[in-house]
């Protein structure tokens, strides 16, 4: 990579940042379309989150995308938030502007239904009632996807029940909220089930569901994505079930920034998706 003196920057902006598989990625795609750029991983504490953004702008960064712990600090940092942030109430994606001001959208969800719709061409969101666990920042994007695309009916699951609640209340729709001692009995009538808790990351134990009570035709997800097969998605398998584990999702998701910074709107391809890959352990005993 040689940049000149009119490069273009974008990098992640969380804390710890070191985990972020995006500068891997958007780098692959600065390779692929030998564009006169950079994208880098930008560890900053929160406390520091807002006037770094600044900084950012100011130092002529095209934008940046926005992790763990930051993507509600980012909503506020926004002169702009589209209506799938506002949705959310978080921001994954900001764009600085020529005019100085800052937009800000969050393609989490977009990135799910994405990588669902290639594992699974022509899923009917219409036909698909679907159980989704956590009720956290990626659970919000998600739910909020699923039910704009036309899901009949989602039953969000949380440890902490009111936490389920008031994301249904804000959603708005067929949404539910439901305990985890209930979340067996919901699991017949599900077509789709996705986690979006941070268990089953690596060293923690996945969720521990009955999924011989979901129908055959059922898909399970798992935004995790470290390890690449999950032990949810390893009981899923062995069931026979469709399964989507989280590379897709992250894959997708940063499709929209990459195109708004550089340029061009970048392909997820099997190429991509395997070197994405090559740097994610497949199961939690090959960490
Ligand atoms: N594939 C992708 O592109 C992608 C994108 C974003 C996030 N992720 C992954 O998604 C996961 C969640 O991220 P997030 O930003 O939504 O996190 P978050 O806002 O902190 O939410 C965490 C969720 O996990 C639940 N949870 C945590 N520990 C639990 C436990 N021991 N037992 C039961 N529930 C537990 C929390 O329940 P309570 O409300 O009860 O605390 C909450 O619902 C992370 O693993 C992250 O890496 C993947």
């Amino acid at each position: 990579m040689i940049l000149s003196g009119t490069s273009r920057l974008a990098g992640v902006l969380g804390w710890p940042v070191a985990h972020s598989r995006s500068p891997r990625l958007h780098g692959f795609w600065l390779e692929r379309h030998r564009i006169d750029g950079a994208y880098l991983p930008l560890p900053v504490r929160p406390e520091r989150f807002a006037d770094a953004v600044r900084s950012l702008r100011d130092l002529g960064f095209r934008g940046a995308n926005v992790t763990i712990p930051h993507k509600e600090a980012a909503f506020a940092v926004c002169d702009e938030v589209d209506a799938t942030a506002n949705r959310a109430g978080a921001v994954n994606t900001l764009v600085f502007r020529p005019d100085g001001t800052i937009a800000g959208s969050n393609t989490d969800g977009w990135g799910f239904l994405a990588g669902l719709r290639q594992a699974v061409p022509g899923v009917d969101l219409a036909a698909t009632p679907a159980t989704l666990l956590g009720a956290g920042g990626s659970a919000r994007a998600i739910a909020a996807a699923l039910l704009d695309g036309g899901c009949p009916r989602l039953v969000l699951v949380n440890r902490t029940r009111s936490r389920a609640e008031a994301l249904c209340a804000a959603l708005g729709g067929p949404v539910a909220a439901a305990g985890w001692d209930e979340a067996a009995d919901l699991l017949p009538a599900t077509r789709l089930l996705v986690n979006t808790t941070s268990l089953g990351m690596q060293g923690t134990p996945s969720p521990d569901l009955p999924l011989d009570r979901l129908p055959a035709e059922a898909i399970v997800a798992d935004i995790v994505y470290v390890p690449r097969i999950t032990g949810l998605l390893a009981a899923a398998a062995a069931r026979g079930l469709r399964t989507l584990g989280g590379l897709p999702m992250l894959l997708h998701q940063a499709r929209p920034g990459f195109r708004a910074w550089f340029g061009i709107d970048p392909e997820v391809d099997d190429e991509l998706a395997r070197f994405v890959a090559g740097d994610v352990p497949e199961t939690a005993e090959a960490a």
